[in-house]
This record gives structure tokens, sequence and C-alpha cells, in this order.
């Protein structure tokens, strides 16, 4: 996200924006002191665990901690909302939000499953005159995603037929060094590829353009070090696009078997899987992605 970005890069708000923020703890706290710049007023927080809300504010010029959420809802001074809290909340923070006339912006991963992105694009579409949007950026904003982006729109690199994308890591940390509801999908969504999936595809988008527009997408999910847990640790995905003759490829293993060499990979049998993710609205319909097999929605 923003750490990662150059401001030269990043669009500017046309007027000053009021936030208000359910949510204030570590992502929180590093992006809130960084978006004056922008034109981003944080004028209210809450948070499950109010004097979470009362530290923060005491650290942000203009922002007031209220006791909770729903009071941060009422104030008239708050245009939009940031929702930071684990996944597993984001649904029913956006409906509630939304209830309360405010625009919404979510921290990925958006949801957990496709039921609830179905869920969530129905709340936005009864609700025509706000916005809501997944703030999945990482490495768009950069000036290597700037330079890539200029140069295919100036043809520099000629027609392009395929890009792949490849991320590697440190090994995942045992899950008692996570915070808790990071530890089971049921509360994160998943792994490494609900927690980071989105930034690849908004990449892709980001600097591909509309030609980024994906009609498959064939995915399969590896556990290596993570056995005993829900949540996978690496992802290989091809995704095809409807603009034909583009066969993008989007690979991601993090804590790569290659890289440790094949004997310390221990992955059990790969979990094949059909996957669906939820991407902005304007980049794909989701009943248009043929879905064989999606992930178990854990709150269906
Ligand atoms: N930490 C990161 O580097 C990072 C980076 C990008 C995105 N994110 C995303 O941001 C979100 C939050 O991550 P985090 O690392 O800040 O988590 P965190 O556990 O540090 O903080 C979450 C906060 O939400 C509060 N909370 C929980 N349920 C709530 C509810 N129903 N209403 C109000 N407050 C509630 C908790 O009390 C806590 O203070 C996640 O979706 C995560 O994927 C985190």
């Amino acid at each position: 996200m923003l750490e990662n970005a150059n401001t030269n890069y990043l669009p500017k708000l046309d007027r000053p924006l009021s936030l208000g923020v359910v949510g204030c703890g570590k992502i929180s706290q590093i992006i809130l002191p960084m978006l004056a710049p922008f034109g981003v007023r944080v004028v209210g927080l809450a948070d499950a665990n109010a004097a979470a809300a009362v530290e923060l504010a005491a650290k942000i010029e203009g922002a007031t901690a209220l006791p909770d959420t729903r009071s941060l809802l009422l104030s008239s001074l708050i245009d939009a909302v940031l929702i930071a809290t684990p996944p597993d909340t984001h649904l029913s923070l956006t409906k509630l939000c939304l209830e309360h006339g405010k625009a919404v912006i979510c921290e990925k991963p958006f949801v957990l499953c496709q039921d609830e992105a179905r869920m969530a694009v129905a709340a936005a579409e009864a609700h025509p005159g706000l916005r809501v949007a997944c703030c999945s950026s990482r490495f768009r904003f950069t000036p290597h995603a700037h330079a890539a982006a200029r140069l295919l729109a100036e043809g520099a690199l000629g027609r392009l037929h395929s890009v792949r994308i490849f991320v590697s890591g440190p090994p995942p940390p045992p899950n008692d060094h996570l915070p808790p509801w990071k530890r089971s999908a049921a509360t994160a969504g998943g792994g490494i590829f609900a927690d980071w999936g989105g930034y690849e595809l908004e990449w892709l988008r980001g600097v591909l353009g509309p030609a980024f527009d994906p009609a498959v997408v064939n995915a399969q999910l590896n556990h290596w070090r993570r056995e005993g847990t829900d949540l996978e640790s690496g992802y290989d995905a091809q995704i095809r696009c409807r603009s034909g003759l583009h066969d993008y490829r989007s690979l991601r293993r993090k804590s790569s078997p290659e890289r440790a060499g094949p004997r310390e990979s221990n992955s059990t049998k790969p979990e094949l899987a059909e996957i669906y993710y939820l991407v902005p609205r304007a980049m794909v319909d989701p009943a248009k992605i043929p879905v064989r097999r999606s992930l178990v929605c854990p709150s269906a």
C-alpha cells in the first residue's frame, strides 16, 4: 500500500475527504498518519476495543475516538469509512456503513468467499449513490509499475501475449505467531492467497488496463509447511482473459519449494480449485466467471 508507493504516482482527490475508520489495529496505525497530504482528513475512529481508538486518535491530528462503530456511523462529519478490521467482519460492516449512508473503502481481503462477494455486490447495488471499494493496492503505485504501464501504453513492448508474476518470500510464520483471526480461513478468508492475491490482480489491472479482463481462472493451492491448518501457503494461477490472444499468468509461491529444494517440500496433495476472487466491479462480472469448484465459504 502506501508504504510501497511513490506519492508522485498516486491519484489526487478533487476535494478533501472526511474519513471515519473502524478498526484501529496494525494497518490503521501504519496508514492513517500518511493520509493528510492526499487531502484525506481522518475525523473519527472506532474499534471494538475502545482503548485502541483512543490511543490511535491521540496520534492523528483532528481525529476523535468514538465509543463504538454506530456512533461513528451516525456522525454527519464523515463522508466515507475505512474498514480495517479482520476479514470476517467486512461484509457486515460494509452493509452497516451503507445503511448509514457512508461510502466504504474496505481492507483486503474484502470478503471471505463467493457467497459473501455476491452479498457485498448486492448491498453496493442497493445503494447506487455510494461507492464501495476494496483497497488492495500494494505495488501498483511504484515507479516500476508506472514505467511498465507507460511502456505498454506507448506500445514500446509490442504486442503482449502473456504476463508472468512471480513473488517469493520467507516461509510462513508458525500459526501461533499470527494474530488470532489470521490462524483460520473462517476468520481470515484463507492463507497467502486471501492475504496477497488481491495485490497481484490489482497490479495486473492497473498496469495492463482494460486488456486485463479475466474470463477463466485456474488455480492450484499448496499447503507447504502449513499442515494442520486450513491456510494455503502458496498458489499458482493461470488467468485467461476475454481479450482472446492474451493469456496472463500469475504465479505466486510464498516460501517457494523450488528455492528451498524439492526435498524440503513436504506439501500435501495440491488442492485444485477453480478460484473466484472478488475484483472491482468494473473489472469483471462475477456471474460470467465459470466456477466449477469454489472455495468453501465458512459462513455458508
Ligand atoms: N497488517 C498489515 O500489514 C495489513 C496490510 C494490509 C491489509 N491488512 C488488512 O487490514 C485488516 C486489519 O488487519 P490488521 O493487521 O490491522 O489487524 P489487527 O488485528 O491488528 O487490528 C484489527 C482491529 O480491528 C478491531 N476489530 C475487530 N473486530 C471489530 C469489529 N467488529 N468492529 C470494530 N473493530 C473491530 C480489533 O479490536 C483490532 O483493533 C485485515 O483485513 C488485513 O488483511 C493488514
